[in-house]
């Protein structure tokens, strides 16, 4: 493959977005990419690794702080003309019909009304909306409007194919559906793309459909390793084969330098750390997975926890990632062992188990720390969430901040640190010790 010229080259892109005065927000760091004809591509990262932001970097969408985007020898500064983008959301114009929406990207670019028209149609023909020309969105179901997406990228001829999530907003069979009909079009080539970069946080998806999967390290973002995959397709993933692939892709994204010493090192983390949207059962499910007699005192690999759970292995990700921060197990190269403190809290009945979770929460969760102490500080013992929200945004997106917020809301109120009232938004020590 290397001795093909790339179609895209990226080139030491470094991202940051302004935060606030004092601080600039790193996502991309370093970013080295190549892309070559006749490939698939999967970048598979985190949420908010940043994978967005590079595809829209390539797509000529925004500019990176530093390093370039080479398309074709030309460097990428505003849209190209041979690059298109299909989005996670789909989009589309509400007031205008399935055609007038595939139409849109031909009129901004030039093409005339004839011209117009025979393309789109065709594009709707070629992503299986034939008969659904003249119907508004609203009239589609989700699946459907994610075709038209498909087909507003298509029919500008793209050379390049970025697609951002495409299928994650849709039910699992129509997610399916989809994948499979985008890889017919692809293997029968009934489009110009030379090269498709998809962006996913689903490992499967990527180990569905890539010839290379690129594992995307989280904030800031660089790449952390890569892979190649030989398996043919249509790819079946009960395949041995495939159980592999997805198995080792799990190994690489859990690995970190960590994994090179001998005696684990527990990540520790920052009172801005984005903490994984995990619910009490889901953690108390896996301890108490993880302390039955087939599984005990041994390292158990992280598909097999998945399968055993009925989980897609990406939901289990995030459940990982809290007992490990939590420090209630140890995860490595694809594995996953309770250690002590996670024993003893599987073995400890109810409140037992809030005594141990709390004991944690306040010594490995700095936010957690922060929002019992200020609670401890006030007279009152109380304080509006929004307080906390506001100095969470000095370091996580707003969303994020939200989200984070709310994890550890629900963490503090079952390990009874402190109260919180839904209706005034008051964090408070009322019930608690
Ligand atoms: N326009 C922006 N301004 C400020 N921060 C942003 C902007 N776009 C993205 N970010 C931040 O950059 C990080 C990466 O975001 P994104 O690229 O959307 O990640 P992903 O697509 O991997 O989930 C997040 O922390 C997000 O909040
Ligand atoms: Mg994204």
């Amino acid at each position: 493959m290397n001795n093909k010229r790339p179609i895209i080259k990226i080139k030491n892109i470094k991202k940051s977005f302004k935060q606030n005065d004092h601080q600039d927000l790193l996502v991309l760091d370093d970013v080295n990419l190549e892309l070559y004809e006749g490939e698939i591509v999967a970048l598979l990262g985190k949420s908010g690794s940043g994978k967005s932001t590079l595809l829209r970097i390539i797509a000529g969408l925004i500019n990176p702080t530093s390093g370039e985007v080479v398309y074709r020898g030309d460097k990428v500064t505003d849209p190209a003309n041979g690059i298109a983008m299909v989005f996670q959301s789909f989009a589309l114009m509400p007031w205008l019909t399935v055609l007038q929406n595939v139409e849109l990207g031909l009129e901004a670019q030039g093409v005339a009304k004839n011209e117009r028209r025979s393309r789109s149609l065709k594009a709707i023909d070629v992503v299986g909306l034939d008969g659904f020309e003249s119907a508004y969105p609203k009239e589609l179901s989700g699946g459907m409007k994610q075709r038209v997406g498909f087909a507003r990228a298509l029919v500008v001829n793209p050379d390049v194919l970025l697609m951002d999530e495409p299928f994650s907003a849709l039910d699992v069979l129509t997610a399916d559906n989809l994948r499979s009909d985008l890889l017919d079009l692809w293997q029968e080539k009934q489009a110009n793309i030379k090269s498709i970069l998809l962006v996913t946080h689903n490992i499967g998806e990527a180990a569905l459909l890539a010839d290379r999967i690129i594992v995307f390290g989280s904030s800031p973002s660089n790449i952390r390793t890569e892979l190649i995959v030989d398996i043919p397709h249509p790819r079946n993933d009960q395949n041995p084969k495939f159980r592999l692939l997805i198995d080792k892709i799990y190994t690489l994204m859990t690995s970190s330098a960590n994994d090179l010493s001998t005696t684990y090192r527990y990540k520790t983390i920052t009172l801005g750390y984005r903490l994984p949207d995990v619910q009490i059962s889901e953690i108390t499910g896996l301890l108490d997975m993880l302390i039955e007699p087939e599984y005990h005192d041994k390292k158990i690999d992280l598909p097999l926890v998945a399968d055993e759970l009925h989980l897609n292995i990406d939901d289990l990700f995030p459940i990982t990632e809290a007992l490990e921060i939590l420090r209630f197990a140890q995860v490595s190269k694809g594995d996953i062992e309770l250690n002590a403190a996670g024993k003893l809290f599987a073995e400890a009945d109810i409140l037992e188990r809030k005594k141990i979770f709390a004991n944690h929460l306040l010594s490995y969760i700095p936010l957690a720390y922060y929002i019992r102490h200020i609670l401890d500080e006030r007279p009152e013992h109380r304080a509006a969430e929004e307080r906390f929200l506001n100095e969470l945004e000095d370091y996580l997106s707003e969303d994020a901040a939200q989200e984070t917020l709310k994890v550890v809301i629900e963490w503090g109120r079952y390990a009874e640190i402190f109260a919180y009232d839904y209706n005034t938004g008051q964090l408070s020590l009322e019930n608690p010790k």
